[in-house]
């Protein structure tokens, strides 16, 4: 095969999932706004978005359950509308809250889904096996799934969506309420899911998860697609890297927001926002500025944009998520 031997470059390789002018309403709620998006088989795609957004939604739409009110979508080269069971061939999809039958083992959910989708009994024996061992719940293979911790209920989640061997695999909040090693064992899953060629479909409140796994990256709010690109690509779209100084007093915070022009003043803290690179060289030079002016700050901190800052900079008000971070971005 010629694309084994020269990848296609990803910006012309063929769409997994594309989508042109979704739009969904409930009621007189618009919940979808036109929503555009493509995404090349075989990345990650992340759709970032505030409680209420439509993450769940779009993924509803994107996966047949329910119908849009407007637009097209196209995933795994079937039109949604047109061809629903092309699209339910070609896809699994793990929701936001677990569809695991707790009275069943874990192997008997395999198995459950295997025989939903009509695997013979022994392929779909043979299949459970190796996702147990896949995914590390072998030896709790007998186990009754209402015993399975968080972790382990998510990961038995994602292994009944590979029964069906799926190119697009939708995942609504993975890790939502995951503790951080939880999450990093998802991490490495959705990264060898990847590397075997599938498309990942993920949406997520967690900025460092989007950066952490995501080829690319869409923000929703509002009904619509308010930034789209790499992580690095939506970081370069906010105010860069700065330095914030706090004074002990009113003079001297003055004094220094005399001394160092363009920096932004937050009264309230005594505190100087200036922008600056964030190496050893450009600190030094701070300082020193301050130094000849005579002015000790009483400390000071250092930032590097993150993409918290771009969810908070772009989505709604800022005042859900991070509040911490709402001040130093925002003004
Ligand atoms: N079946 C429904 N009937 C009426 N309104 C709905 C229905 N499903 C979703 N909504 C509304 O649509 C909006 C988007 O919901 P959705 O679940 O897609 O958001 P989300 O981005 O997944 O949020 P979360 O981060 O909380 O999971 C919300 O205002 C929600 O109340
Ligand atoms: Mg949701």
């Amino acid at each position: 095969m010629p694309s084994s031997v020269m990848p296609t470059p990803k910006t012309t390789a063929s769409a997994a999932v594309s989508t042109v002018g979704l739009r969904k309403s409930y009621g007189d709620k618009t919940v979808l706004d036109g929503i555009d998006l493509r995404i090349p088989a075989g990345s990650v795609f992340a759709l970032l978005g505030p409680n209420g957004a439509g993450k769940t939604t779009t993924v509803q739409i994107l996966s047949t359950l329910i119908a849009a009110d407007g637009g097209r979508a196209q995933v795994a080269g079937h039109d949604v509308a047109a061809s629903p069971e092309g699209v339910r061939a070609a896809i699994g999809v793990t929701g936001q809250f677990a569809a695991l039958d707790d009275l069943l083992t874990a192997e008997e959910n395999l198995l459950l889904m295997a025989d939903l989708l009509r695997l013979d009994k022994r392929e779909g024996r043979k299949r459970a096996r190796e996702l147990l061992e896949r995914f590390g719940i072998a030896d709790v293979a007998g186990n009754r799934a209402a015993t399975f911790s968080g972790g382990m209920r998510r990961r038995l989640d994602i292994a009944m969506t590979l029964v069906g061997d799926p190119k697009v695999i939708f995942l609504d909040e993975p890790t939502t309420g995951l503790d951080p090693r939880s999450r990093r064992t998802m991490w490495e899953t959705v990264r060898s899911l990847v590397a075997g060629g599938v498309t990942v479909f993920l949406t997520t409140q967690y900025l460092e998860e989007a950066d952490q796994l995501a080829d690319r990256i869409a923000v929703l709010d509002g009904g619509r697609i308010v930034a789209e690109g790499t992580a690095d690509e939506l970081k370069a779209r906010i105010p860069g890297s700065h330095v914030r100084l706090r004074f002990a007093g009113t003079e001297e915070y003055e004094r220094a927001a005399a001394a160092l022009s363009g920096a932004a003043r937050d009264d309230e803290n005594l505190a100087l926002r200036v922008p600056s690179d964030t190496g050893m060289e450009a600190l030094r030079a701070l300082f020193d500025r301050l130094d000849a002016a005579g002015i000790r700050a009483a400390d000071f901190s250092v930032h590097t944009p993150d993409l918290d800052d771009v969810f908070l900079a772009l989505t709604g008000d800022g005042s859900t998520g991070t509040a911490l971070h709402v001040k130093e971005t925002l003004r």
